[in-house]
C-alpha cells in the first residue's frame, strides 16, 4: 500500500470510530424516547404526519423533505443532521432555530438525546 493510501485509510478508520462513538447512545432506550415523537413524525415510509418524515433523517440537511411545508427557519438553516447537530436541536429546538415550527419542548436528559440519535441512526432509513 502507499503512504498516501495507507493515511487515508487510518484516518478513515479513526473517523469511523470517531462516528460510532459519537451518540454512544443505546438505541433499544432510544426506541422508546422515539415514542414522543412518533405522532409528528414517521420514521420509514416518507410520509408526512404533522412534521416530515424522518426517513434518512441522520445525513440530510435540514428542511429538504420534498413533500413537506417547513418553516423559511428550518431551510434557511441548512444544517445537515448528524449527531452533534441533532442533538443541539433535541436540547433546545426553539434556541438552535429560531422561529422554527416544531411545537416539542427540549429534550432535557443527553442520554435521552443520545439514545434516541443512536435509535434514529439504525432505524430511520
Ligand atoms: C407536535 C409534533 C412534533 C413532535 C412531537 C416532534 N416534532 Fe419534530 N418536527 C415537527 C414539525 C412540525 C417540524 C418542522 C418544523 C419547521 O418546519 O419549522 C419538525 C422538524 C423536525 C426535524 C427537522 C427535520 C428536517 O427535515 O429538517 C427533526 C430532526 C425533528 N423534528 C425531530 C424530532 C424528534 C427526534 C422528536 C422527538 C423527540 C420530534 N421531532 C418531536 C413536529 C414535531
Amino acid at each position: 500500500m502507499k503512504p498516501v493510501a495507507l493515511v487515508a485509510a487510518v484516518s478513515l478508520a479513526i473517523a469511523g470510530t470517531a462516528m460510532a462513538q459519537q451518540s454512544g447512545g443505546d438505541p433499544v432506550r432510544g426506541k422508546a424516547v422515539y415514542a414522543r415523537c412518533a405522532a409528528c413524525h414517521d420514521l420509514n415510509t416518507g410520509a408526512t404526519r404533522l412534521g416530515p418524515s424522518l426517513k434518512g433523517v441522520v445525513g440530510r440537511t435540514s428542511g429538504t423533505m420534498p413533500n413537506f411545508n417547513y418553516s423559511q427557519a428550518l431551510k434557511d438553516k441548512a444544517v445537515v443532521w448528524d449527531a452533534q447537530s441533532l442533538d443541539a436541536f433535541l436540547a433546545g429546538p426553539a434556541k438552535y432555530v429560531p422561529g422554527n415550527r416544531m411545537a416539542f419542548p427540549p429534550l432535557a436528559n443527553p442520554q435521552d438525546r443520545a439514545d434516541l440519535i443512536a435509535f434514529l441512526e439504525q432505524s430511520a432509513r
